[in-house]
């Protein structure tokens, strides 16, 4: 089975706009999960734009199925995680500026640093999942790390789709093999949606989870949060 981890920072952009408290970011956490889904995933930036450090401490406490916080591991960043002790720490290489992840680690070149981040999270029980492009060179990096799992970057594959999706998927497919066989968990993420999320589920058999935000946030305009979030959930099973 594939997990579903609903990425709520969309949620807390719209409340940020207003500077109010709506829509409400932990009843959203709380309704995603009583719809459904198995996890929650935030993602914490420098400027505070969507999720603010102050909101991890609270959604810890109600987030029953799987927490996920990513972030580019600064010492900051860090603290945070093991101040809140997440079921995951997804690791992400982006500028504090940026306007979304769009592309993963160098985990040969990073491979030190890599390793005591991974090490330090380990060691307060915190699974760590390494955000890389699909290339297995990067796989391989990511278990020599020590990490427990890999996410794939999935934005090129959802770009790439309608074109031609079997060779969207194949690198990442590569991966997901490549992955197994060297004893290291898949994650996917980025830009999957209603349209390209059961085909790449197919040809990775073995993927354990998809953080889903910006489309699943959109989608759920037109359809609502609840019947958005099992749509989701049926395409992933
Ligand atoms: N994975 C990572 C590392 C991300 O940064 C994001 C976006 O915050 C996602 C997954 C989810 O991407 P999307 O919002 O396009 O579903």
């Amino acid at each position: 089975m594939t997990r579903l981890s609903v990425n709520i920072n969309k949620v807390a952009l719209l409340r940020n706009s207003r500077g109010g408290k709506l829509p409400n970011l932990f009843q959203v956490a709380k309704d995603c999960e009583y719809f459904g889904a198995q996890g929650i995933t935030v993602h914490p930036r420098p400027d505070e734009r969507h999720i603010r450090y102050s909101d991890i401490a609270p959604l810890g406490k109600i987030v029953k199925t799987e927490f996920n916080i990513e972030g580019n591991p600064t010492r900051s960043f860090l603290d945070l995680v093991l101040k809140n002790k997440p079921h995951q720490a997804t690791l992400v290489p982006d500028d504090p500026g940026q306007l979304t992840s769009d592309s993963g680690w160098d985990t040969i070149k990073d491979k030190d640093f890599l390793t005591d981040v991974t090490a330090e999270l380990k060691a307060a029980g915190i699974r760590v999942s390494l955000f890389v492009d699909p290339e297995e060179k990067y796989v391989e990096g990511a278990k020599a790390v020590g990490a427990d799992r890999i996410e794939l970057y999935t934005g090129k594959y959802a770009e790439n789709y309608r074109a031609d999706r079997e060779k969207a998927v194949s690198s990442h497919a590569a991966c997901a093999k490549l992955a197994e066989q060297v004893g290291i968990g898949v994650n996917a993420g980025h830009d999957l949606n209603l349209e390209n999320l059961a085909f790449y589920r197919q040809k990775l058999p073995n993927l354990l989870e998809v953080s889903i935000g910006h489309a699943l946030i959109s989608d759920a305009l037109y359809y609502g949060l609840e019947t958005t979030i099992k749509m989701y959930l049926r395409l992933l099973r």
